[in-house]
């Protein structure tokens, strides 16, 4: 037991220090990729807010679109312009959304399109894959999830072409939606994405894309925009980077299941406040303007050879290299030489995730990637 005033530690469970580095354990501010701890020492950041920040911590058109909400009042008695914008905005640029709803969390932006597709096919049952938010209904064996509750829900094995179709096949009449994360570690191959397609279709299951990582990354359009999925998945969900460390999640895809919205209740009292709709609209603009999704890939490519060097050297802790340009991490033999490296490196100043995904940001240029992986090399020597 603790005496932590915020029980387990802190309320973002993937920032609680043993999944982390121990120390430093909390920061005081950041800016750009570099982040300063309660010591007041400054480290160069890979975690990114957990992928919630692709342009840079505080990037000044951001900071200057949050501002000047924050003048105008934040919230006020009806829904802001803002809101009717962005939406309109963001359907410009990912063409399969026609319509789109506004929530805080990730979480509750999936379980809304959980419950669109519960509407719109009258099922109850749901095949996920990947993570999808703490709430029950995508709940395995958490402790407090009714037993009801999770026997509505499997898990749908990822690129599992063969297994993936039986599941679907087998619970056809039931089944009211998949969800998946379209890249789980690796890249997902045309062939499983092609049979989600198909036998959701064959299934009459509603197709959802949690994209809440993979959107305003691997293209703003996320992964359905880099494969090429076409037919569309019916609904998307995109959250995290989307209003570059502003809480905002949307749920968004064809109108007739989006529009059943206003059949079922989904609704939330701050969906509509005018900071986080501010952010992500500037978001976006930068998104456009500066090609943020290239430039990503060019940085995190240089991030993921660097990374097989490192693998080359120290053979003997580094047993692979895991995830894709814009999202990756190492693999180590031991999880206790994992956190010995991820603990080395933080030490000089080195914030890199372990066992999960590092993220790069618009704030990462080639020289910052360099000196990172220098310091994993000393690290790694250390370990
Ligand atoms: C793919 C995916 N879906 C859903 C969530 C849940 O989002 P949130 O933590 O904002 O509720 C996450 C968070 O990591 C995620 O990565």
């Amino acid at each position: 037991m603790n005496d932590w005033r915020v029980p387990g530690f802190t309320s973002t469970g993937s920032k609680r220090p043993d999944a982390l580095f121990g120390t430093p354990a909390r920061m005081t501010r950041a800016s750009g990729c570099r982040v300063w701890d309660e010591n007041g020492r400054e480290h160069i950041d890979f975690v990114m807010a957990l992928g919630a920040v692709a342009l840079g911590y505080g990037h000044p058109d951001v900071n200057r679109a949050a501002t000047a909400a924050i003048a105008a009042g934040v919230v006020g008695p009806l829904p802001p312009v803002a809101e009717e914008e962005l939406a309109e905005a963001l359907c410009d640029q990912i063409p399969w959304l026609e319509r789109v709803r506004f929530l805080k969390t990730g979480a509750e932006a999936v379980a809304a399109a959980v419950r669109l597709a519960r509407v719109a096919t009258g099922r109850d049952e749901v095949l996920g894959c990947g993570y999808h938010g703490w709430l029950d209904w995508c709940q395995g064996a958490t402790e407090g999830v009714p037993a009801p509750v999770r026997n509505l829900f499997a898990e749908l094995p990822f690129n599992d072409v063969a297994a993936g179709r039986e599941m679907i096949r087998a619970r056809a009449p039931r089944l009211a939606a998949v969800v998946v994360e379209p890249v789980i570690v690796s890249e997902p191959t045309r062939e499983w994405l092609q049979m989600l397609r198909v036998e959701t279709e064959r299934a009459g299951a509603i197709l959802i894309f949690d994209e809440i990582k993979t959107a305003f990354r691997l293209a703003i359009g996320g992964a359905v925009a880099r494969y090429h999925v076409t037919p569309a998945p019916d609904l998307v969900v995109l959250g995290k980077a989307l209003a570059n460390g502003f809480p905002l999640a949307a749920v968004g895809g064809r109108a007739d299941l989006m529009n059943a919205a206003s059949r079922t209740w989904i609704s939330s009292t701050l969906a509509t406040e005018g900071v986080a709709l501010a952010a992500a609209r500037a978001t976006l603009d930068v998104f456009v303007r500066d090609d943020v999704c290239g430039h990503l890939h060019r940085v995190g490519t240089r991030l993921l050879h660097g990374l097989h060097e490192v693998q080359r050297a120290h053979a003997g802790i580094v047993t692979g290299v895991a995830g894709i340009a814009e999202m990756c991490f190492l693999h180590c033999a031991t999880e206790d030489l994992s956190r010995a490296v991820a603990v080395q490196a933080a030490g000089r100043g080195l914030l890199f995730k372990r066992t999960a995904y590092n993220f790069v940001s618009l704030a990462h240029d080639e020289s910052t990637v360099d000196r990172a992986l220098a310091m994993l090399h000393e690290a790694l020597r250390a370990s």
